[in-house]
């Protein structure tokens, strides 16, 4: 969490491979990704990362099924699989119907939901996700964190996800705040229930708020 222009999507392109830093060096799993060549480092997206960009960033010219199909399309995987997998995921997300549709064609929500599916289709061991909830209602904000905790638990995926929302934060286990591209806080839920975890959230949230109006 952070202020607009703190840095978070930067750090997020910078953990996800996608931005490089002029200062400092990025290990994933135990590897300097510095050190890995351009088609290292696309296989090593395509088989441990998984992807929600702030923007969604879908492909206009595809159906949904195709965007939702894009990593493993890209892996070259099994014509069979891929149509299992995206139908899987469709449905759990809610978009089944909108397979052959045109990301124009559907709500800023299914946008965001066609997005995640990408990003999990692959069942990546990390999941780096750019204000996921930013376009979802309350319920479908809920729902994806529980879909989150449930990868968490049975395939012990770790999630990277940038917020505003305090609730939304109030499921992680682990908090950390930036400011000025800097670690500002860090906290972690460590025995607290979910609504401490979350009002500890809130008064930090705002403490940061009357500091900047302060200044
Ligand atoms: N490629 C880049 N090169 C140089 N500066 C950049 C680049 N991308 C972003 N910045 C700057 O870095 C700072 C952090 O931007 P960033 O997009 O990471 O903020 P953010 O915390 O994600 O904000 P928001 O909550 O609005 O999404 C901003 O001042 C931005 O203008
Ligand atoms: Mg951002």
């Amino acid at each position: 969490m952070g202020p607009s222009g703190s840095g978070k999507s930067t750090f997020i392109n910078m953990i996800s491979t996608m931005d490089y830093p002029t200062d400092g060096q990025v290990y994933i799993q135990g590897r300097n990704v510095m050190n890995m060549s351009a088609n290292e480092i696309g296989h090593f997206r395509y088989e441990n990362l998984g992807f929600i960009f702030q923007n969604f960033n879908l492909l206009d010219t595809h159906t949904i099924y195709e965007n939702i199909a894009l990593p493993l399309t890209l892996a070259k995987a099994d014509p069979k699989l891929i149509e299992d997998k995206v139908t899987d995921i469709a449905k759990k997300l809610n978009i089944d119907m909108l397979l052959n549709k045109l990301p124009l064609e559907c709500s800023g929500g299914q946008r965001q939901r066609t997005a995640i599916a990408r990003a999990l289709i692959n069942d990546p061991g990390i999941i780096v996700a750019d204000e996921p909830t930013g376009n979802l209602d309350s319920e479908n904000s809920e729902e994806l964190m529980e879909l989150f905790e449930k990868m968490n638990r049975e395939s012990g995926a770790t999630i990277v996800m940038v917020t505003h929302d305090s609730y939304v934060a109030s499921f992680t286990s682990r908090l950390i705040f930036i400011r000025d591209g800097a670690i500002s806080t860090e906290i972690t839920r460590e025995g607290m229930d979910q609504d401490e975890y979350f009002q500890k959230i809130v008064s930090i949230s705002s403490a940061g708020r009357s500091r900047r109006k302060r200044a």
